[in-house]
Order: C-alpha cells, then sequence, then structure tokens
C-alpha cells in the first residue's frame, strides 16, 4: 500500500531528537526552529514528559471516557491554575480541528443560531465546520461549503459592525486566532478584539479564540489574547499541549450548560496523552517558560532587527514572523539544507515563521540568528 500523497517532503528522516535538536538517519543534527508546526513546547524528549509518559504506559494507557479518569481532572486543575481559567470547564479532545469543531456546535447548541463569522487570513483546521471557517478554498470541499459562514476582514472594525447589523440575530459565533498563524503572524489590535466581543455581547453571539497555535505561552502570555483584558466565552487549544502527543481542549465558561451525550470522543483525554498534557504544563511552571519565551523572543527581535531584506517582525514572544522583501522560499530553503535549521512558511509567501520550542537557551538563539545572517547576506 502507498502512502496518500498530500504533502510535499523534504527528503530529511529524523530518527532522534532531543532539546531543540534532530538527527536524521545519516546522523546529521538539525537545529529545530519550528516545532513540526508550532508543536514543540517544551523541547523534544525532555526527561519529565519522558518520565511521565513511561510511567502512564506501565500503569494503563487507555480506556473510553465511560470511566473515572483522575488524570483529566489533574490536568483540568493545572490547566485552570497556569491560564487563570479556574473557574471555566474543559473537554478533552484530540486535534485542534477537533477543539474548534466542538467549540463551533456548542455555541450553536448553546443560542440555537446558524451563522458563523470569521475572519480574513484565518486557519481553524480541517474538519468541517472548522474548514468552513477558513479562508483557504482550496481546501473547502463543496460538501463543507456553506453561505452561513461569513468571512470579515481582519482588523476591519466597520465592516465587522455592518455585518453584525445586518444578520446579528443569526450569528452564533465569532472565531478569531488569538494571533494567526498560518495567515503569517496577524496579531489582532486590541481595538479589533474589544469590538467583537461588545458586538457579541450585544447580539447574543459567541466568542471563540481558537489559541491552538498561538497558546500555551507561545506568546509569553498563556493564551495570546491575555495580554488584554478581554475574556472569550470559549478556547481552543492543541499544538503545545501534549509537546507532540494529540491532544486538544476546549475551555468553556460557566454559563454553557453540560448535559449527557452532548459532545463526546473516543480518545480525548485518554491516560497517556493526559500524562503527556500534565507533563508540559509542569515543566512550562518549573521552567518559567512563558518567561523565557518572552525574553527569548525580544532577544532574537532585537538581534536581527537590522538584517537586510527585512521588511517588519510581527510577532508576540516566540511567535515569530520575519517578512522578507521577497518571498522567503529560498531563504527557508538555505537555512535547512545549506545550516541544518528547520524554519515554517505561511500563506503569506513573504513570511518566514520561526516557532522555536519555549525553552530554548541563548546558544541555539543565536545559531538561528548567525545562519539567517549569512543567507540574508548572500542575497
Ligand atoms: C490556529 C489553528 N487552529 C487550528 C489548527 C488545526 O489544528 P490540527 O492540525 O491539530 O487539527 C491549526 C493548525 O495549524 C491552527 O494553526
Amino acid at each position: 500500500m502507498n502512502l496518500f500523497n498530500v504533502y510535499p517532503l523534504f527528503n530529511i528522516n529524523p530518527v532522534k531528537a532531543q532539546g531543540s535538536f534532530l538527527w536524521d538517519d545519516k546522523g546529521e543534527k538539525y537545529l529545530d526552529f519550528y516545532g513540526g508546526h508550532a508543536v514543540i513546547s517544551i523541547g523534544h524528549n525532555h526527561p519529565h514528559y519522558q518520565n511521565k509518559l513511561k510511567e502512564q504506559l506501565e500503569k494503563i494507557s487507555f480506556y473510553s471516557n465511560s470511566v473515572q479518569n483522575e488524570l483529566q481532572a489533574e490536568l483540568a486543575e493545572k490547566l485552570g491554575g497556569i491560564s487563570g481559567y479556574e473557574d471555566y470547564n474543559l473537554f478533552l479532545c484530540n486535534s485542534g480541528a477537533e477543539a474548534n469543531e466542538n467549540a463551533l456546535k456548542l455555541a450553536s447548541f448553546h443560542n440555537g443560531k446558524t451563522k458563523v463569522l470569521y475572519f480574513s487570513g484565518s486557519f481553524h483546521g480541517r474538519t468541517s465546520a472548522a474548514v468552513s471557517v477558513t479562508d483557504n478554498p482550496k481546501i473547502v470541499a463543496p460538501v463543507n461549503f456553506s453561505e452561513r459562514f461569513i468571512k470579515s476582514e481582519w482588523n476591519d472594525i466597520k465592516q465587522l459592525e455592518e455585518i453584525f447589523e445586518g444578520q446579528g440575530s443569526e450569528i452564533s459565533s465569532v472565531i478569531i486566532e488569538g494571533i494567526q498563524g498560518v495567515g503569517g503572524i496577524m496579531i489582532p489590535t486590541e481595538e479589533f478584539l474589544s469590538k467583537i466581543k461588545e458586538l457579541c455581547e450585544k447580539y447574543n453571539a459567541v466568542l471563540i479564540l481558537d489559541e491552538v497555535q498561538s497558546g500555551y505561552g507561545r506568546s509569553g502570555y498563556f493564551f495570546a489574547h491575555q495580554e488584554f483584558e478581554i475574556k472569550p466565552d470559549i478556547i481552543t487549544t492543541a499544538k503545545g499541549m501534549g509537546n507532540g502527543f494529540p491532544i486538544g481542549g476546549v475551555l468553556i465558561h460557566p454559563k454553557f450548560e453540560a448535559s449527557n451525550g452532548l459532545l463526546g470522543t473516543t480518545f480525548g483525554g485518554n491516560h497517556l496523552a493526559c500524562a503527556a498534557a500534565i507533563a508540559v504544563l509542569d515543566v512550562m511552571k518549573e521552567e518559567k517558560l512563558m518567561d523565557n519565551a518572552q525574553q527569548m523572543g525580544d532577544y532574537i527581535e532585537n538581534e536581527i532587527k537590522d538584517f537586510p531584506h527585512i521588511k517588519s517582525i510581527r510577532r508576540k514572544g516566540l511567535m515569530i514572523g520575519i517578512e522578507l522583501d521577497q518571498d522567503c522560499s529560498e531563504v527557508r530553503k538555505s537555512l535547512l539544507y545549506d545550516h541544518h535549521i528547520f524554519t515554517g512558511n505561511s500563506n503569506d509567501k513573504s513570511v518566514l515563521r520561526v516557532l522555536p520550542a519555549l525553552n530554548i537557551g541563548k546558544e541555539e538563539t543565536d545559531l538561528f540568528v548567525g545562519a539567517l545572517k549569512v543567507v540574508l547576506d548572500k542575497i
């Protein structure tokens, strides 16, 4: 059987990883400044993470959501504590798309409305409703397309107000990323987020903050929106939550009523996934990774800001978009093949996406900074 060929692949086969480094099958070493799409939060194979998973494997790896699972309660308590959302409830699932899918459904169950407002440049995942609120027609199949999903321009308050004036009574929810990742590291203004919150309250719509990529300390805050005084009704998370173990979560305001069977999943919140997610939160707290994300992000920006060909740097913490004066793909290739450094791209071809682990040190950072200078100087 062949694999269904949907991924353009680099010809690199990593077989080992530690901290911010990977090694391929030929023994070549690579610096990971992308974390496999923002997933590696506490570094590869962190000893606490390994121990927690090994210990859990020796006990029990899985049973379904038809029995008690104390690890889910421990995870919810730790997540509530570190995020400041102690009074919210947690629904566990397996991925970012699934978290958003459940959030959109929950909003619609709650207010009985059918329309969803989303923004240009958005990426919310590839499942049914999640892909319908993703601004990329290439990945929206005809079966997913519906006029119930309304697109509004990013950071455009006037258009937002007009849409609500016309269709507010039908809008169930508004979904927005804490910081757009795939869209090219686009940061919402405080004014924009406040206006969305205000309109959601006025028209009884649910505000869903997708923190799948921007959450879990990446921005220097636990969730990127926490830089501002805005409290969403629902927050979704995944990626960095399990440091590579598939897990997603929906943080739900107490006003949403749960009932048996309203949401559900076979694998979500299983024992191994919870052990991984608990280990991540332990390390984040113990090693003060949000502070490190802030400091190292400041350091990187400061070091590279005067490099040639950089038009702008869009950043919060270690969620970094480096906008070049040209397509970034050759720069990215040169970083990978000439300097053995993984970085990412985005839907904006000129934006190099840099998402290192939150415990990145100065030494690794200097490797990236030095290599970027060499590559940009050569252009
Ligand atoms: C903001 C955001 N939401 C949702 C998703 C989908 O997550 P997953 O691939 O885990 O389904 C992604 C993935 O890139 C994302 O960046």
